[in-house]
């Protein structure tokens, strides 16, 4: 055989073997809310609450406590694996129906995001602008291994206005962020406003996707997603975040406040399959291993 052909054929070979290890995900799935107190079971929440049939992830109870300067954060307590021993990224979408509240058309304030994160902590005074995400101390660092996409309603020095999207990577100083009021959106407008978020991370395209659009009621069917995400970007989970992370939302108030809730919330993620048919994958894997081997 010719050197040109047998390469030709390793490199053909190599490309199925690589396709069939990215085919053996399996993907599972959790469809939670409405929500009521089982989900304390489910879910580790800081400073936050369940009411109203939401996650507060801060505290709902307007006229009973001090509703200002607060950060809370709810997090699913089991954590996902984001990424194989072989670091091959897993994929994954996740969409929520959020209601950031003004409570008595006052001005709201400051944020609401979709977080992953390393453990089940919140970092002390994170709250106004850095949004349960991070403090003074810790922002920017890359030992928080954070990543979030926040709804933000106040404008720090930072931020290009009091309502934008945002990437945010160890810090709230968004990577991309990206202002609503071109698409006639406004987070937290006077009134009630429900929003639908699908957050979709694309493993082998190393990207990420957000698609946003409003929902007139909060108990009707889900809105349909809109072709065109809001925002958009390159993102490599592995040089980030922990290999093992939990995903959740994080919320702060400031001088102003919000309620942040969480109507509902979807998770899908690849993960491996079991044992017996990995095994499975890795003996077909090997075996065609063998045979490029062979070819060369
Ligand atoms: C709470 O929600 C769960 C899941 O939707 C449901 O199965 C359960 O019946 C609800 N419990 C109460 C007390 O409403
Ligand atoms: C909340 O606490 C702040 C600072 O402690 C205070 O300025 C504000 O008046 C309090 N608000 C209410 C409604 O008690
Ligand atoms: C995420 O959504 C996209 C678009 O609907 C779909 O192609 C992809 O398979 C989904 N991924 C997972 C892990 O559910
Ligand atoms: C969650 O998934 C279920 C089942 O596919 C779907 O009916 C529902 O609209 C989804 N909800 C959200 C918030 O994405
Ligand atoms: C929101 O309501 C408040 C109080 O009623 C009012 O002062 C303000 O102008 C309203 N804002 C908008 C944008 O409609
Ligand atoms: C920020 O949070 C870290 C823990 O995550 C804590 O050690 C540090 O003291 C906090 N900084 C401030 C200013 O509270
Ligand atoms: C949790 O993660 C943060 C970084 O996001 C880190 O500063 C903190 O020490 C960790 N806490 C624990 C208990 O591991
Ligand atoms: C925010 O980050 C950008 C780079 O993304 C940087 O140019 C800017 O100085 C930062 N702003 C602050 C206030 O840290
Ligand atoms: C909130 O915190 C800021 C900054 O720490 C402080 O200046 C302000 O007085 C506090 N406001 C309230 C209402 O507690």
């Amino acid at each position: 055989m010719s050197p040109p052909l047998s390469a030709t054929a390793a490199l053909f070979i190599l490309f199925v073997t690589t396709t069939s290890a990215a085919t053996i995900f399996k993907t599972e799935q959790h469809t939670w809310g409405p929500f009521n107190t089982s989900y304390f079971n489910t879910f580790s929440i800081l400073n936050g609450n369940i009411n109203f049939g939401a996650l507060q992830v801060t505290p709902e109870s307007a006229g009973s406590v001090n509703l200002t300067n607060i950060s809370g954060r709810i997090f699913n307590k089991q954590p996902f694996a984001l990424w194989t021993d072989d670091s091959e990224l897993f994929s994954f979408n996740t969409s929520f129906l959020v209601n950031v509240f003004r409570v008595n058309n006052a001005t709201p304030g400051e944020g609401i995001s979709f977080l992953i994160a390393p453990n089940l902590t919140i970092p002390d005074n994170s709250y106004g602008g850095f949004l349960g995400l991070t403090n003074s101390t810790t922002d920017g660092s890359s030992d928080n291994k954070i990543v979030a996409v926040e709804l933000d309603t106040v404008k720090q020095a930072y931020d290009p206005d009091n309502n934008h999207i945002g990437l945010n990577i160890n810090s709230v100083n968004s990577t991309v962020a990206v202002p609503l009021s071109k698409y006639g959106y406004e987070i937290s407008p006077n009134g009630t406003a429900f929003y639908m978020i699908w957050i979709e991370y694309d493993g082998s395209r190393r990207g990420i996707n957000v698609f946003m659009a409003p929902q007139a009621d909060k108990d009707g069917p889900t809105v349909a997603k809109p072709l065109q995400p809001v925002l958009s970007s390159k993102l490599d989970l592995r040089n980030l975040v922990s290999q093992k992370s939990f995903f959740g939302f994080s919320a702060s108030t400031g001088r102003t406040f919000e309620l942040n809730c969480v109507l509902r919330w979807n998770v899908s993620i690849q993960t491996l399959p079991e044992k017996s048919s990995v095994i499975m994958g890795i003996i077909t894997k090997r075996c065609r291993l063998g045979l490029v081997w062979a070819f060369l």
